[in-house]
């Protein structure tokens, strides 16, 4: 069945709360957005900020306003906090204000292929070091031989494998770590245990936030670094521009914030919905699947990954190629989504694959 189709009727009036995101026909379960925010209810937030602020002006006041908030919850002071548009460009920051040209960035193979990236347009090196056995964090491997100038950095939970690793293993990484330690916990709100409190206790960690998953803000690119006070001015004032994001992303974060219990209930539900499609995928024959802390979960098919990604895609779902992961050599990712997107999926998935 065609995905429009199978998704007609199902409209948010008709007490479907949540409308499919579909890019070119397809489903998009390939990169982790936030399936359980109704977008009628998004959309209202951005009509009433549009209404409120006012776009001529520069967003002065407003990093202060969402930075206060975020400090609350997190329980660090908001000069701890520095913001940027998205993620990603937090991560260039980063490695241009903390690293010089030839040094090292050093993480977890596999993990999100942004790093890499970022050292190759940066001229720096990238030393990436296999997970264990289950997914395990290898520390020893990490500390061996790093170097002042380099930063390590491990996401908690991991993309793609999912799995989050124990506070006292980073914490380790911290305090024997030579260089800065970034610890990138774009997923933490569906799983794992945070180091936000900790950022104050050391000079050399940083913990980098977003609000394109739980928070739903994929495309208003807003995301925020924690470290500890001296840091973070460094950061904000001497590397940060002025003004990185626009006063109508800062004002639906803090929109969002303001409305934790919204954000919760997704990610509530976006947990159930993991264990429902974890219990759906491993019934599957020849289907491996890997327990997730994410709002992803990695499989692997049993068969050639790339014929079953393509056809999965003919049939109207798109999900991430991921390939070999310790041992796994067939592994793909696809985001946890609401039941009626999980069952197209599903349905999808057994048609190529029995
Ligand atoms: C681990 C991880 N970190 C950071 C990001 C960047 O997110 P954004 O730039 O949307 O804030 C992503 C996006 O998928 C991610 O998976």
């Amino acid at each position: 069945m065609r995905i429009l189709e199978f998704f007609s009727g199902n409209s948010e009036r008709a007490g479907y709360k949540f409308s499919p995101i579909i890019e070119r026909g397809k489903l998009k379960l390939d990169s982790n957005e936030n399936l359980f925010l109704s977008k009628k209810t998004l959309t209202s937030f951005i009509s009433k900020v549009s209404r409120e602020v006012d776009c001529r002006l520069y967003p002065d006041d407003d990093i202060g306003e969402v930075t206060t908030l975020i400090g609350r919850n997190l329980g660090v002071d908001r000069l701890q906090i520095v913001m940027g548009g998205g993620g990603d460009q937090l991560i260039e920051l980063l490695t241009a204000s903390l690293l010089r040209e030839g040094e090292e960035i050093r993480s977890i193979d596999p993990t999100f292929g942004m790093y890499r990236e970022v050292a190759a347009q940066r001229r720096l090196r990238y030393k990436a070091i296999r997970l264990g056995i289950g997914f395990s964090l290898p520390i020893d491997e990490l500390l061996r031989d790093a170097e002042e100038g380099s930063m390590l950095v491990v996401c908690n939970p991991n993309n793609p494998t999912g799995n989050s690793f124990s506070k006292r293993s980073l914490l380790r990484l911290v305090e024997e770590y030579p260089g800065f330690v970034l610890i990138d916990e774009a997923y933490v709100d569906y799983g794992g245990e945070s180091l936000t409190e900790n950022t104050c206790n050391y000079d050399n960690l940083v913990v980098l936030r977003t609000f394109s998953k739980a928070y739903g803000l994929a495309g208003l690119r807003v995301g925020y670094i924690v470290s500890n006070k001296r840091l973070a001015e460094v950061i904000g004032t001497k590397h940060q521009s002025p003004f990185p994001c626009s006063r109508i992303s800062l004002g639906t974060a803090k929109m969002m914030l303001k409305n934790q219990s919204a954000v919760n209930y997704t990610i509530d539900v976006a947990r159930t919905e993991r264990k429902w499609m974890l219990s759906q995928l491993s019934a599957l024959e020849g289907v491996t699947t890997f327990s997730s802390d994410s709002n992803f979960i990695l499989f692997d098919v049993g068969r050639d990954a790339v014929t079953v990604k393509q056809k999965l895609g003919e049939l109207g779902v798109s999900v991430r190629f991921v390939g070999s992961v310790t041992g796994y050599d067939n592994c793909l990712r696809a985001t946890v989504a609401p039941r009626k997107m999980g069952e197209f999926f599903l349905k999808a998935l057994r048609e190529v694959i029995e």
